[in-house]
């Protein structure tokens, strides 16, 4: 069978791209629904874009790789897409923009999309024995126990990094790359929760804060959540995407109080309080009990005298952390690194050797911030190799 187009991999940037390539194109994917990533995102409402994506949410060897691509196809124009199939929408916070009911409804715009350009969807399938001819690929296309071979002009990889192993994510895109001497950066958990030895939090696991969380001088702000084997929430997923292994991390559990001049304010009026249940007023009570076994916080308010007020607000302010690892792939929201950008082109997402060889999604070394970066990245990089096909 022939095909102008193949994409292997039916996720959030493979779908799109397959939607607007034009042609006769095939969709590959080895899982049984396409858009598995989409349906869960976002606790089901799927969180789409962002309304403030820009290049410098991203991580990447070359930051400049994504400007094109991003500025090619906006947040915006997704949101026109979004609009044009009347799927409300809002924004959650930081601009971030979430369905209104399901994430079901992203899907089945793709879906929809697909339909109507006529392209042929190949669930529960896999891909083997990728040749380059002359101006074409060849493959084995296997699905239900039967085998097909495949003719393509364009081959469009667009099988997701290795993050959730247990929904079908695979290397597959760097094991293609490296077939056709393709670099590939190293690759991580990233946007994942932080481990700590003896499950140090255990006791406080549940306890949500807002936090500042600093890692290797890039630091998020916004809630962070102690869980039984470590750090979670938004502010340490964010910052693990910056973590390396053996680097502390810092935590600075009072970001906007001012607590020094609230705790001596309290000292004028509260003095005789015992001191942790004048903290609990501004950190979580089952915080404040986990502190005072790791340091002195015993007696009255009016036993603390500034200095030592000011020694607690310092340490509380910049908590020094040393994490042991990460939940690593099992619950990372995305990998870190990927398909060198350098052997791509910016503007198609061609490899530079390959003609006809594409690389979309999260397969690229191109990672997202926590917020819909990551979809947005999916859409700006799915439509870039559409329009060059
Ligand atoms: P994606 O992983 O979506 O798709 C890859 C496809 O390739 C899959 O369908 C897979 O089955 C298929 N495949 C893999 N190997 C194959 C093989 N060997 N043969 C055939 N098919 C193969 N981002 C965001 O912006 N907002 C959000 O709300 C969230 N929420 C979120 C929640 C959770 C729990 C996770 C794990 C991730 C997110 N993300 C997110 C990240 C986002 O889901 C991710 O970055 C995109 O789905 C990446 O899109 P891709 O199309 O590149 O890969």
């Amino acid at each position: 069978m022939h095909y102008d187009t193949v994409i292997i991999g039916a996720g959030a940037a493979g779908m799109m791209c397959a939607a607007h390539c034009g042609g006769r194109v095939l969709v590959v994917d080895h899982a049984k629904a396409p858009g598995e990533k989409i349906r869960i995102s976002g606790g089901g409402r799927c969180n789409f874009t962002n309304m403030y994506a820009g290049p410098e949410n991203f991580l990447s060897n070359n930051p400049h790789f994504a400007k094109s691509a991003l500025a090619r196809y906006t947040q915006w124009d997704f949101v026109a897409l979004v609009d044009r199939f009347d799927i409300p929408w809002h924004e959650k916070t930081l601009g971030q923009l979430f369905c209104d009911t399901s994430a079901k409804d992203i899907v089945a715009m793709l879906r929809k999309l697909m339909e109507d350009a006529g392209v042929d969807l190949r669930l529960r399938a896999s891909v083997r024995n990728i040749e380059k001819l002359d101006n074409h690929f060849s493959f084995t296309l296997e699905a239900s126990d039967k085998e097909v071979k495949i003719i393509s002009d364009n081959l469009i990889v667009a099988t997701g990094g290795k993050s959730i192993p247990k929904m079908g994510a695979t290397g597959f895109a760097y094991d293609v790359a490296h077939q056709f001497g393709i670099p590939v950066t190293d690759t991580s958990a990233a946007l994942v929760p932080f481990t700590f030895a003896e499950n140090r939090f255990a006791e406080i696991s549940g306890v949500a804060t807002p936090a500042r969380v600093t890692a290797n001088g890039t630091t998020f702000e916004e809630a962070l959540l102690f869980t039984h084997r470590g750090l979670s929430g938004p502010a340490v997923l964010q910052a693990s995407s910056y973590w390396h292994t053996g680097d502390p991390i810092t935590v600075n559990l009072i970001p906007a109080a001012d607590l020094l001049g609230k705790l001596r304010d309290q000292r004028q009026t509260a003095g005789r309080k015992n001191f942790t249940t004048e903290l609990s007023r501004h950190l979580p009570a089952r915080l404040v009990d986990h502190l005072s076994t790791q340091m002195d916080l015993s007696g009255n308010l009016a036993d603390w005298s500034d200095a030592r007020l000011t020694d607690l607000t310092d340490t509380l302010a910049a908590w020094e952390l040393h994490p042991n690892g990460t939940e690593g792939y099992r619950t990372a929201e995305v990998t870190l690194g990927g398909i060198d950008t350098d052997a791509l082109s910016s503007k198609t997402m061609e490899a530079k050797n390959v003609p006809g060889l594409y690389f979309i999604g999260e397969a690229v070394d191109v990672t997202g911030w926590l917020g819909g970066y990551n979809f947005q990245w999916a859409w700006s990089s799915g439509m870039a190799a559409a329009r060059a096909i």
